[in-house]
């Protein structure tokens, strides 16, 4: 018998693969990672990444959707009942506490840069109907920044969004956006890269990306890629729980978790691949451009090439779709534990969870003009809470939803939950979570803050 979640369950395996690979699929992918790759050496952070994936990521995506899907709850709620059913301390359920700061975290500034890709869509959109063009990308950057109601404006506008969706439900709201969202971002993204292969420049992209370059290898580099590979998965603040607790039971798991694995790798490597041959094109470098790179590089190559502005608008659009369908799932856990826990409407939780990310991304966009002299550990507001949340408390939380996987619950339970693995793969993923992922985490953060 499959009992089912009181928020609602997917229609169909697919339906899951789409909404989570819609959760991964974001920012992280087309933002983040092309910077990160060029500010840590190239092909030396995308060999560390794809290495952390596989080893630590995919591991933790199995542990979290197959705790969401025995649960069938929010993600505190279902830790609390799988504590309570194995005779274990519910303390276990700091994990899903954890997981929604850090989701409301993560959501406040995601929001903020994901106004950025609207801020710019609607710039290109003006310029197609005749209005000025972006001639400097650095000066229209600096002066979005500069502009707390520019930022106020378009973070609201995005939230308002995301709240849409979620206040609507897991069938009529995630899954029916994510069924025509996600296909239309593929579509937009090979037109890209097409693009980027007309360049000619698409070789030295994949060469930036591709050749490792060891000696580049060190703390820093290891641990971005490992945040980073916690941040693209979604995993580590319990997002995939929550959306695997609307999972069938019919559905495999890890052949639905090495789909969404397979996707979102490609994704990010895929922007690189858009990205990368259209700065080279043009001559700009892309190291050190930092979390400003495709806001003030690209725009500059788009300037300059044959449909530029449609090219332009095309791309933030992408960018705004893909954080959209992120921003839902870290918006989920919270609301459903709202619903859970009060007598709120999901309307009104979703209302009241998205109120709370909205206030704080004003602090967070506050850190771009107004507040810019405030700095903690040399990062501003925003670098700091990216920093804090994903770096930090990500990596954490999959260490502990790894060890809760491989420690806490019955092997049975999980042998069954997995039961599509064969013995050998069942017994590595069991090594990974009880062992290795934990260890791995925990060096690599230890040796960061030692040294
Ligand atoms: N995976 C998203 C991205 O790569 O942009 C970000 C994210 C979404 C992180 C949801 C965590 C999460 F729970």
């Amino acid at each position: 018998m499959d009992n089912q979640s009181a928020h609602g369950m997917w229609s169909s395996r697919m339906a899951f693969i789409l909404a989570a690979s819609g959760s991964a699929v974001g920012l992280g992918n087309i933002w983040r990672f092309p910077y990160l790759a060029s500010d840590n050496g190239g092909g030396a952070f995308v060999l560390v990444y794809l290495a952390c994936i596989l080893a630590i990521g995919l591991p933790i995506l199995f542990a979290e959707v197959l705790i969401g899907r025995h649960g069938r709850k929010s993600p505190i709620n279902t830790l609390l009942g799988l504590s309570r059913e194995t005779g274990h301390s519910p303390l276990w359920a700091v994990i899903g506490v954890m997981g929604m700061i850090s989701a409301i975290l993560i959501l406040s500034f995601y929001s903020v840069v994901a106004g950025w890709t609207l801020h710019y869509a609607w710039l290109y959109l003006q310029q197609l109907l005749g209005g000025p063009g972006i001639t400097d990308g650095g000066a229209t950057f600096g002066g979005m920044l500069g502009s707390p109601k520019t930022l106020l404006i378009w973070h609201s506008v995005f939230m308002v969004l995301t709240i849409g969706v979620v206040a609507m439900g897991v069938e009529k709201g995630l899954e029916r956006s994510v069924k025509f969202l996600m296909p239309a971002l593929f579509l937009v993204l090979l037109i890209l890269v097409g693009y980027g292969v007309s360049t000619g420049h698409f070789g030295k992209a994949a060469a930036f990306l591709f050749t490792p370059d060891f000696s580049k290898i060190n703390g820093d580099v290891v641990l971005a890629a490992l945040g980073q590979a916690f941040f693209s998965l979604s995993l580590g603040l319990a997002g995939m729980m929550a959306y695997g607790a609307y999972l069938p039971r019919s559905v495999s798991i890890p052949q639905a978790g090495v789909a969404i694995a397979i996707t979102d790798t490609s994704v990010a490597l895929l922007a690189g691949l858009a990205i990368f041959p259209v700065l080279f094109n043009f001559g700009i470098s892309p190291t050190g451009g930092g979390p400003g790179l495709i806001f003030t590089s690209l725009p500059m190559a788009f300037a300059d090439m044959w449909g530029g502005i449609a090219y332009g608008l095309a791309f933030f659009l992408l960018l705004m779709v893909a954080a959209w369908t992120s921003s839902i799932s870290l918006l989920e856990p919270p609301t459903a534990y709202l619903v859970e826990r009060t007598r709120l409407t999901r309307a009104n939780a979703a209302m009241l969870a998205g109120l709370l990310v909205w206030a704080i991304g004003i602090v967070t966009l506050l850190g771009f003009n107004v507040w810019s002299e405030v700095k903690i550990g040399g990062k501003d507001l925003q670098g700091a809470i990216e920093f804090v949340a994903s770096d930090i408390m990500l990596p954490l939380g999959g260490m502990l939803i790894a060890l809760y996987a491989g420690w806490v619950l019955d092997q049975k339970l999980t042998r069954n939950e997995l039961s599509q693995l064969s013995d050998g793969l069942y017994t590595a993923w069991r090594w990974s979570v009880r062992v290795v992922s934990p260890l791995l985490v925990l060096l690599i953060l230890v040796q960061k803050f030692s040294g």
